[in-house]
């Protein structure tokens, strides 16, 4: 019998070469590998250069993908672009610098701004477009330069974040890794609380705003509580939804913005923390990116097995949060 259903066919990723480690950051800020690894379980994060773009590393991550899977890229036929980070403020999108920079003839492109949830967000849209019919093969690519959004003056954000991509294709398939259910949501009262000042059509008066008015603002712990608060509110959602218990969870992947958040939430859910796949001390937060970098990771690694339930789970700017259940 066949089980066509909308389903992720194939991942990859790319992160910039240069490596930056906490050592090297101290030698410029005032800070130290002692605090950031206890406060946030970061050693190194990847860093590009001037020249490369937000689109260079989502198509590097496509070619790692196009080259392990022998797939051409000129067989999508829509691509989704999660970042916070576009090439151009606002248009055109980077989706569409990415088709024009591939040579693609005429998709669907476009980008979808949820923060760090934003691929978990995409991950949904793409589900739905492949069930439709009307698209066969999306392509969805989470791709950040969040280093150059961050005021390096700050020390209390810029040793949080690195650049990367990651990306997968969705589509309607009996083979591949079944995207079951998502849970999206966004509490935009939050939003002071993980932005970028201005720059936007919103007037604000520069000269009210402490730093780097353009550059990443964050207030640390009120984005900590709500992200432990709302990853255990997703993982909960998601479980009953469906008709099971944590334990019958394989894998958590969450976006890997802090140890601590995803240890705590762990603890609060009783939900053994092996079972939570972390890399944030090699990459940092990538934050659109960081889900479909980890779930390359695993897949490359041979962790991710047939059979499996694996569940996403994100929060970021909005404030948005969700996840996603997988059958791998
Ligand atoms: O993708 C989603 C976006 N972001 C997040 O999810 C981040 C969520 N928040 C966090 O991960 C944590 O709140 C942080 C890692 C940002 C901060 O950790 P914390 O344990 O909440 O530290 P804190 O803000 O309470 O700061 C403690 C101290 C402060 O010193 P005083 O005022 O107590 O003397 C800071 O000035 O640590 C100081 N500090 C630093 N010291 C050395 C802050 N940043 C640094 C630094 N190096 N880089």
């Amino acid at each position: 019998m066949s089980d066509i259903k909308p389903r992720i066919t194939a991942l990859g990723s790319h992160v910039p070469a240069t490596c930056v480690t906490n050592d090297e950051l101290a030698a410029k800020i005032d800070t130290s590998d002692e605090w950031i690894f206890s406060h946030t379980g970061i050693k190194s994060r990847h860093i590009a250069d001037d020249e490369t773009a937000t689109s260079d590393l989502a198509i590097a991550a496509l070619k790692a993908l196009s080259k392990e899977q022998n797939i051409e890229l000129d067989t999508i036929d829509a691509l989704i672009v999660a970042t916070a980070t576009q090439d151009y403020p606002g248009f055109p999108s980077t989706a569409c610098v990415i088709q024009a920079k591939l040579g693609l003839p005429p998709i669907a492109a476009f980008d979808i701004s949820a923060g760090c949830t934003g691929f978990i967000y995409a991950l949904e849209i793409a589900k739905a477009l492949a069930a439709s019919k009307t698209y066969r093969r999306i392509a969805v690519v989470g791709s950040e330069k969040l280093t150059a959004i961050t005021d390096w003056t700050d020390r209390n954000t810029c040793v949080l974040f690195g650049d990367g991509a990651g990306c997968a294709f969705v589509e309607m398939s009996d083979t591949g890794h079944e995207i079951v259910d998502s849970v999206l949501h966004s509490e935009g009262t939050g939003a002071s609380y993980l932005s970028i000042p201005t720059g936007g059509t919103a007037y604000v008066d520069e000269s009210t705003i402490e730093g780097n008015p353009r550059k990443i603002h964050m207030d640390g712990r009120a984005v900590y509580n709500f992200a432990v608060r709302v990853m255990c509110s997703v993982i909960e959602e998601l479980v009953v939804r469906n008709g099971c218990s944590t334990d019958d969870i394989d894998w958590f992947v969450p976006h890997q913005a802090n140890s601590r958040i995803i240890a705590a939430a762990a603890k609060r859910l009783k939900i053994d923390l092996e079972k939570f796949y972390i890399n944030i001390d090699q990459y940092a937060n990538t934050s659109a990116a960081s889900i479909p970098i980890a779930l390359a990771e695993m897949a490359q690694k041979a962790l991710l097995k047939p059979g499996q339930r694996v569940i996403t789970v994100g929060f970021g700017a909005g404030l948005t949060y969700g996840g996603n259940l997988l059958k791998w």
